[in-house]
C-alpha cells in the first residue's frame, strides 16, 4: 500500500510552467532548473512531455541522466506512442514516473475527446497497463477532474488504481474549484472508492480564480498525498498552484497540518530568480515568499515593532527561504580562487575552464565599473556566460550608441554571422531602439518584438540591468536574457540571444492542444 510519511512535491515547472505562453526553456536552462529542483529536495520533476518534441525528449532524458535525489516524470497522453517515448525519455533515471492522462468531465469526453465514457474508463486501464509494462511507479490523472461527475470519477479511479497507478491526480484543469468543494470532492474520493487505500491522492490546481493555492491545501487537509506545483506559479494561462507558497503555508502552519514536506525551504529563493531570469517572467514585488517586498516593512509602526520582536509582523524568517541582505563579496582585487570559491557557495558550477575564465573576466570588467558586487551580480554574470552553451550563428564584437538631446539616437554594431564579422548601423526613436533595427538590417529575422523588459538586479544607479526580450516567429516563441551595467548592451546581448534560439529552434507541441 503506497504511504507516505510526509507531503509528496511534484514539481511541474519544467512541463505545465513551460506551457506559459513565452516560458519556451532549452536543454540547457531545463537541466539547471532540474539541479535546483534537486537541492530543494522536491520529491517528483516532471520534465516534460516527451513526445511533444525532439528537444523535450532529449532535455528528460538529460535529466534523468544527471538527476539522482528526485524522481523523474514524464507526461504522456492515454496513448500507446505517447508512453513508449516516455518510458524511452525517463529510463536512463535512478527512479522514474509516467505520469498519463485522459479527460473524465462531460464537457471534455464529448467535444474534445467525442469518446463515450466507457471508452474513457478502457482508454485510461489500457494505458495504465501499457504504462506499468515500462516501469513501476505510474501516475494516471482525471483531465478535468474540476469538472467531472464525483459518480464517473469512483468508477474511473478504481479502474486505474486495478489497472496499477500508485498515483491519483485529481487536476482543476481549468481552475474553476472553490476550496470547500474541492476539499470535500477529495473527501469524497477517498471514502467511496474501495481500493483508494492502494494509491496517493494527489492535486493539481491551476489558478484562473486565483484559488489554486488554497484548493490545494484545502485538498491536504481532507487527505491529499501529493501536491503539483511550480515555481513562481509559472503554469498554463493565470498558472499552477505556486511551490513556495504551498511549501511555506504548510511549514509555518504546523499546528494544522498533520504533514510536512521534505523542502529544503533555503533553496526557494535562488529557485525562484533562476526560474524568473531563465523565463523573463519578472516576480512582481508583492509576491508572497519571494516578492522583492515580501519581508520588507514600510510603515513606521511595522518597522518598530518588528525592530522591538520580529514575531510582531513576521510570521517567517527571511533567511529560511533564502533570502539574504545584499552581501557584499567580491572587489577589483578579488583573484579568481575567490570567485570560483563564491560561486561554488552560491551553487554555481561551470562545466568548462574556458566559461569560468569569461565569466572571471566580466566580473573584473564589472568591478572597474562599481565598487560593490553583489551575490546577484555574479548571478547574473554566470547566467549570462552560460546562455551561450549552444553558440548560435549570431555574437556581438563591439557597439556604440549616440543618445543626445536634438539629435536622432544612432547604433553602430559589429556583429558576427557565422564566425565573419559585418559591421551595421541604424537610427531608431531611441538608443534601444536603434540597436535592434541595426542588428535586423543584417539578420533579417522576420520576427515579431512581444516584449521587452529591464530589471534592476541590485539597487542603485550602477547597479546591472538584466534585459530581457521575447521574439516571436511562426508561432515559435523564444526569450533571450542580457544582463549588463549598460543596459543598450545588456539589450543587444538579449536581442542576440534570442535571434540564436530562433534559428536554433526545434518545434513543439502542446501537451493538451494535440488531438486525442
Ligand atoms: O491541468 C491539467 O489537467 C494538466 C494535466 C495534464 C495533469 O496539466
Ligand atoms: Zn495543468
Amino acid at each position: 500500500m503506497p504511504t507516505s510519511d510526509h507531503l509528496i512535491i511534484f514539481d511541474t515547472t519544467l512541463r505545465d510552467g513551460e506551457q506559459s505562453p513565452g516560458a519556451t526553456m532549452t536543454k540547457g536552462e531545463k537541466l539547471r532548473i532540474a539541479k535546483v529542483l534537486e537541492k530543494l529536495r522536491v520529491d517528483v520533476i516532471e520534465a516534460g512531455f516527451a513526445i511533444a518534441s525532439q528537444g523535450d525528449f532529449e532535455a528528460i532524458k538529460n535529466i534523468a541522466e544527471t538527476i539522482k535525489d528526485s524522481t523523474i516524470c514524464s507526461l504522456a497522453r492515454a496513448l500507446d506512442k505517447d508512453i513508449d517515448r516516455a518510458a524511452e525519455a525517463v529510463r536512463p533515471a535512478a527512479r522514474s514516473r509516467i505520469h498519463t492522462f485522459i479527460a473524465t468531465s462531460p464537457i471534455h469526453m464529448k467535444h474534445k475527446l467525442q469518446m463515450q465514457p466507457d471508452e474513457v474508463v478502457e482508454q485510461a486501464v489500457r494505458s495504465i497497463k501499457r504504462a506499468r509494462s515500462h516501469v513501476e511507479d505510474v501516475e494516471f490523472s482525471c483531465e478535468d477532474a474540476g469538472r467531472s461527475e464525483l459518480d464517473f470519477l469512483c468508477r474511473v479511479i478504481e479502474a486505474a488504481i486495478d489497472a496499477g497507478a500508485s498515483t491519483i491526480n485529481i487536476p482543476d484543469t481549468v481552475g474553476y474549484a472553490i476550496p470547500e468543494q474541492f476539499g470535500e470532492t477529495i473527501k469524497q474520493l477517498l471514502n467511496r472508492i474501495p481500493n483508494a487505500d492502494k494509491a496517493i491522492f494527489s492535486v493539481h490546481c491551476h489558478n484562473d480564480l486565483g484559488l489554486a493555492v488554497a484548493n490545494s491545501l484545502a485538498a491536504v487537509s481532507h487527505g491529499a498525498g501529493q501536491v503539483e506545483c511550480t515555481i513562481n506559479g509559472l503554469g498554463e494561462r493565470a498558472g499552477n498552484a505556486s511551490l513556495e507558497e504551498i511549501v511555506m503555508a504548510v511549514r509555518t502552519r504546523q499546528d494544522l497540518y498533520t504533514i510536512d514536506t521534505r523542502i529544503d525551504t533555503q533553496h526557494i529563493v535562488p529557485a525562484s530568480r533562476l526560474v524568473s531570469t531563465i523565463t523573463g517572467f519578472p516576480v512582481q514585488p508583492n509576491k508572497a515568499i519571494v516578492g522583492a517586498n515580501a519581508f520588507a516593512h514600510e510603515s513606521g509602526i511595522h518597522q518598530d515593532g518588528v525592530l522591538k520582536h520580529r514575531e510582531t509582523y513576521e510570521i517567517m524568517r527571511a533567511q529560511d527561504v533564502g533570502w539574504h541582505t545584499n552581501s557584499l563579496v567580491l572587489g577589483k582585487h578579488s583573484g579568481r580562487n575567490a570567485f570560483r570559491s563564491r560561486l561554488l557557495e552560491l551553487g554555481i558550477q561551470f562545466d568548462t575552464d574556458t566559461e569560468l575564465n569569461e565569466a572571471f573576466t566580466r566580473f573584473k570588467a564589472m568591478a572597474d565599473l562599481k565598487h560593490e558586487i553583489f551575490d546577484e551580480d555574479l548571478q547574473a554574470i554566470a547566467s549570462d556566460t552560460r546562455q551561450k552553451e549552444d553558440d548560435g550563428p549570431f555574437g556581438l564584437v563591439c557597439m556604440q550608441v549616440c543618445s543626445e538631446t536634438g539629435v536622432v539616437p544612432r547604433a553602430r554594431l559589429t556583429l558576427t554571422m557565422d564566425g565573419t564579422e559585418h559591421k551595421v548601423e541604424s537610427e531608431g526613436s531611441g538608443p534601444v531602439d536603434a540597436t535592434f533595427k541595426a542588428i535586423e538590417s543584417l539578420v533579417d529575422s522576420g520576427c515579431n518584438l512581444q516584449l521587452y523588459s529591464v530589471n534592476n538586479i541590485t539597487s542603485g544607479t550602477d547597479a546591472q540591468g538584466e534585459v530581457t526580450v521575447r521574439l516571436e516567429r511562426g508561432g515559435r516563441i523564444v526569450n533571450g536574457v542580457g544582463a549588463d551595467t549598460d543596459i543598450i548592451i545588456a539589450s543587444a546581448r538579449a536581442y542576440i540571444e534570442a535571434l540564436n534560439l530562433i534559428s536554433r529552434g526545434a518545434e513543439k507541441r502542446h501537451p493538451q492542444g494535440a488531438d486525442v
